[in-house]
C-alpha cells in the first residue's frame, strides 16, 4: 500500500493519513489486547508506513503510553515517530489538582506521560476533554511553555466546544502563543456533529481535524445487530449511561444497513468503507484507528486503497446526513440572495484555490 501524508493544520508537522489508536493497548478497562496483540497490531501500523501515535495518559491507566514507548524505542523509531498525547483526566483519587486543565496539572501531567513514555518531547500534547472551567488563556499561556521548554512540539485540544476552540486560536495568534494545530474530535458515519462548527473552523484557521471513533466503537463494523448480543467493545456498555458508547439507535441501525449494502457492492469490508468516507472528508488531517487484533489492524489499514463511487457515496450521504441546526438551517439560498441582492455569485473564480487548502493538499510518499 502507498501511505500518504497531509501537514497537520498549519504546522509544518507530517502526518500519516491514518493514525494509530493506543487506548486498545491494554486490558485494564476490559476490552483492550494483551501485550504481544498490542505490539503485533503496533508493527503492523508501522509496516503500512504510518507515523502517528495516539496515546493519553489516562488510557488503560498509563499502561498505553508504557508500551507505546517501549515498542517505539526497541524498533528505534523515535525520530520517525509522531507521538500525540493528553492531559486533563485525573488518576489520583481525592486530589483535584491531579486532573483538570489548569497549569498545575498539565505540568505534572507532561512530566508524567513523557517518563512512562520514555522520551524527552511529546510531538503533539492535547488537552483531552474540556474542564468546564479553566480560562483558555490559562491553558494556551501553559502549553506555549511547554513548547519553550522543548517538552512539546505542537499542540491541540478535543472533545471542546467549537467556541472554546476559536478563543483559544485567537488568543494564541493575538499574544504569539503556540497555535491550535489540531482538534481531535468524535467523528463517524454515525456522529457528524462536527461538520457544523469544527470542520470550518479548523479548514480557516489551521486547526486539521484528527478522527477518534471512526467505526463508532465498532458499530460500523457490521458486528452488532439489534437484538443479538456479542463479544465486541460495545456490548458491555449496552446498559452504560457513558456518553461515548450509545450507538444503538433506529437511526444507527439505518446507517449500518446502507453502510453493509454499499460495501458489498463495492466489494470491501464495511470498516474499510466507513474509514475511507471519513477520512475523505473535508477538514480531515487523519484517522486514528483502534484494533484489538491483528486482523482487525490488516483489515482497517487497507481503508484508502479505494475510491468509494459517487453513487455509494450518495448513499451513505442520505442514510447518515443529520438536518442542520440553527443558525445553518437559516443560511440557504432564500437568505443568500437576499444578501446578494438577487445577484448570481459564486465565493470564488472557478481556478481560485484557497490558501487554506493549499496547507491541506496530500505530500504523496510511497513506502513500497
Ligand atoms: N480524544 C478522545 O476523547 C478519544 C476518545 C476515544 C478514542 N480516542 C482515540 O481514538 C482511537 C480510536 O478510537 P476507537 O477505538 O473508539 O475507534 P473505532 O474505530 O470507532 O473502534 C475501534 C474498535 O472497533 C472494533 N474494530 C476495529 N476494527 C474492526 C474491524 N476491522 N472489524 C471488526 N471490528 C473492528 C474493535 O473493538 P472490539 O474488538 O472490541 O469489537 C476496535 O477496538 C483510540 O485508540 C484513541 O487513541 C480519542
Amino acid at each position: 500500500m502507498t501511505m500518504t501524508y497531509y501537514t497537520l493544520g498549519n504546522s509544518g508537522l507530517r502526518v500519516s493519513r491514518l493514525a494509530l489508536g493506543t487506548m486498545t493497548f491494554g486490558k485494564e478497562w476490559g476490552w483492550g489486547a494483551d501485550r504481544d496483540t498490542a505490539r503485533a497490531i503496533f508493527d503492523a501500523y508501522v509496516e503500512a508506513g504510518g507515523n502517528v501515535f495516539d496515546t493519553a495518559d489516562l488510557y488503560t491507566d498509563g499502561t498505553a503510553e508504557a508500551w507505546l514507548g517501549e515498542f517505539i524505542a526497541e524498533r528505534g523509531l523515535r525520530d520517525t515517530a509522531v507521538i500525540a498525547s493528553k492531559f486533563t483526566m485525573n488518576m489520583q483519587p481525592g486530589n483535584p489538582n491531579a486532573g483538570g486543565n489548569g497549569r498545575k496539572n498539565i505540568m505534572r501531567a507532561v512530566d508524567a506521560s513523557l517518563k512512562r513514555l520514555g522520551t524527552d518531547y511529546i510531538d503533539l500534547y492535547l488537552m483531552h476533554v474540556w474542564d468546564r472551567l479553566t480560562p483558555a488563556e490559562e491553558v494556551m499561556r501553559t502549553l506555549d511553555d511547554l513548547v519553550r521548554m522543548g517538552k512539546v512540539r505542537h499542540v491541540g485540544l478535543s472533545d471542546v466546544p467549537a467556541w472554546y476552540a476559536g478563543r483559544a486560536q485567537a488568543i494564541a495568534e493575538l499574544r504569539g502563543y503556540e497555535p491550535v494545530s489540531a482538534l481531535q474530535l468524535e467523528y463517524s458515519l454515525a456522529e457528524r456533529a462536527i461538520e457544523n462548527e469544527f470542520v470550518p473552523f479548523g479548514t480557516r484557521h489551521g486547526a486539521g481535524i484528527m478522527v477518534w471513533s471512526p467505526l463508532a466503537g465498532g458499530l460500523l463494523s457490521g458486528k452488532y445487530r439489534p437484538a443479538q448480543t456479542g463479544n465486541g467493545r460495545l456490548d458491555g456498555f449496552r446498559n452504560s449511561t457513558h456518553p461515548g458508547f450509545q450507538k444503538f439507535t433506529q437511526r444507527n441501525w439505518a446507517i449500518v444497513a446502507e453502510l453493509e449494502k454499499v460495501a458489498s457492492e463495492v466489494g470491501r469490508s464495511m470498516p474499510q468503507v466507513a474509514l475511507n468516507w471519513v477520512a475523505t472528508q473535508p477538514g480531515i488531517a487523519t484517522v486514528i484507528l483502534g484494533a484489538t487484533t491483528l486482523s482487525q489492524m490488516h483489515d482497517n489499514l487497507g481503508a484508502l486503497d479505494f475510491e468509494i463511487p459517487k453513487a455509494h457515496r450518495d448513499r451513505l450521504e442520505r442514510a447518515s446526513r443529520t438536518p442542520a441546526p440553527f443558525p445553518y438551517s437559516y443560511f440557504g439560498s432564500q437568505i443568500q440572495a437576499r444578501v446578494t441582492g438577487g445577484a448570481t455569485t459564486g465565493d470564488k473564480p472557478p481556478n481560485y484555490v484557497s490558501p487554506v487548502l493549499i496547507e491541506g493538499e496530500s505530500a504523496s510518499v510511497s513506502t513500497n
